[in-house]
């Protein structure tokens, strides 16, 4: 059994790409390990800044990690925001983390580049994610790629802090599976919410014909041979249909006389039929609000033990408890 810790922030729907790249692996690791899930609701703030907007997207991602087959008996799912201890603990790092190697991140770097005003919570985003990660000890963190960074943050802020106040943190790891490593979107990017490219991951099923059927395709005819390497079709093919369609897709694609218009026709009948339970799941959850927030009372209470424990640890390491 290991200790695994990942989250979501709450800013929103999530897409085909975020399951794949990433909430699929919690899934899965969940099952037979300690798993501490967490809804980065104090990470949403840095750009949601409306009430309501807000309180909604926690919800979100509460259903969606309970529709999407997270067991809250096996794994712990909790918000961030009501454990103490990660803004407790981010205050600390704030004072051994140097202000040029948080302008190397990249998230702030991209926001400097399109001329954002940066709010300092967004520039120390990368140090609050450390402290969500070190607080549990985890032996893993599961995220897609683009979160890789912020875990070698976390890695460097672990060993500075244990270089200073002796050993202290585990190094964390993280853990990306390497073929969906990016999900493309409809028009062939990287799928995301901020590109408007997205398969929204409980899409009711004309929204999924709508969106597959305007997936972009080069202009070969349906007798032509193509290609299926870093072919949006069939990636997506790959992750949403049963083996004996993708296998009808391959030889489509190597052999020629399949076109895209059909491959589409098939992928919305396999994505439908993919998302449909998840639908179904949510739709029942949505109605018993009581159980979600006791699920998320409940997790609270366990991760709070944990942090507690590591922050005390913390504060004596650095001379913040007298006896
Ligand atoms: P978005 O880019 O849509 O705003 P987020 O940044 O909120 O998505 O990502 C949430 C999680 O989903 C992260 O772990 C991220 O790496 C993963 N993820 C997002 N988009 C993709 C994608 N297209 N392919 C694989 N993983 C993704
Ligand atoms: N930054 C992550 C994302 O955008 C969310 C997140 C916050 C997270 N804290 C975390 C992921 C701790 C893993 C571990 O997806």
């Amino acid at each position: 059994m290991k200790r695994i810790l990942s989250g979501v922030q709450a800013t929103g729907k999530i897409h085909i790409g975020n399951y794949f790249g990433a909430i699929k692996q919690f899934v899965d690791l969940g099952k037979d390990n300690d798993a501490y899930y967490m809804i980065a609701d104090l990470h949403s703030i840095t750009t949601v800044q409306d009430k309501e907007e807000l309180k909604e997207n926690i919800f979100d991602v509460a259903l969606d990690y309970l529709a999407l087959g997270i067991d809250p008996e096996k794994s712990v799912i909790f918000r961030q925001s009501q454990i103490p201890a990660h803004t407790d603990l981010t205050w600390i790092f704030n004072c051994i983390t140097t202000m040029p190697y948080l302008m190397r991140a990249h998230a702030f770097k991209d926001a400097e580049a399109k001329a954002k005003e940066v709010n300092v919570g967004l520039f120390d985003y990368p140090v609050l994610m450390a402290s969500d990660i070190l607080l549990y000890s985890p032996d893993l963190v599961p995220v897609g790629k683009d979160q890789k960074q912020h875990v070698e943050y976390a890695r460097d802020i672990a060993e500075k802090f244990n270089r200073i106040y002796g050993d202290t943190f585990k190094l964390p790891e993280e853990y990306i599976l390497q073929d969906v490593a990016i999900v493309a979107g409809i028009d062939g990017r990287k799928m995301s919410k901020s590109y408007g490219n997205h398969i929204p991951l409980f899409a009711e099923r004309n929204e999924i014909e709508k969106l597959v059927m305007s997936i972009v395709t080069d202009s070969k005819t349906p007798e032509e041979t193509k290609s299926t390497e870093g072919d949006t079709l069939f990636t997506l093919h790959s992750l949403v249909s049963d083996k004996e369609t993708l296998d009808k897709v391959r030889t489509g694609y190597e052999n020629g006389g399949l076109g895209y218009g059909e491959t589409k026709k098939m992928l919305v009948e396999s994505m439908d039929s993919f998302i449909a339970p998840l639908r179904e799941k949510r739709r029942e959850l949505v109605k018993d609000r009581d159980y979600v927030l006791g699920v998320l009372e409940e997790g609270a209470n366990k991760a709070r033990n944990v942090a507690r424990l590591k922050m005390q640890e913390v504060k004596e390491k650095i001379g913040l408890i007298l006896e």
